[in-house]
């Protein structure tokens, strides 16, 4: 299963999809450690707070969004600076392992 798995995200890759290359959820889920203080280890957020809920979202609309506090076309202050030392490998692994959140 696991090459199988492997193969598509090679294929992707080959073909040229950006974007939607697979990340790699285990070690996404480690560079999420610091971002549970805030959305919480499940995801779940904290509207009290004004942090959003992650779950539930796919992983290409977590990327997207990463990607686009990245790049300046997403303003807030917080996730910019979160979303500062973060390599586009960083953002599409943490965005498969949100995928897996419920
Ligand atoms: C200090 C608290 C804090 C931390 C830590 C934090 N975030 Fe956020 N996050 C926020 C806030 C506040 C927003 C809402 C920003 C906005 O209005 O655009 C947000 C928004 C987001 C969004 C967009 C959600 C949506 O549906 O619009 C994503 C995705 C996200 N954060 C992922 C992460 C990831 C991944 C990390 C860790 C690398 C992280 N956040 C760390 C506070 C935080």
């Amino acid at each position: 299963m696991k090459k199988i798995v492997m193969s598509v995200a090679a294929l992707a890759m080959v073909a040229g999809f950006g974007s939607a290359v697979a990340g790699d959820a285990a070690a996404g889920k480690a560079k999420f450690a610091v971002c549970s203080g805030c959305h919480g280890a499940t995801g779940a957020g904290n509207a009290a707070l004004g942090y959003p809920k992650l779950a539930g979202q796919s992983a290409a609309d977590i990327y997207g969004k990463l990607s686009g506090y990245k790049s300046g076309a997403r303003q807030n202050a917080t996730m910019q600076a979160m979303t500062a030392g973060l390599s586009d490998a960083d953002m599409h692994n943490i965005a498969a392992h949100v995928a897996t959140l419920k």
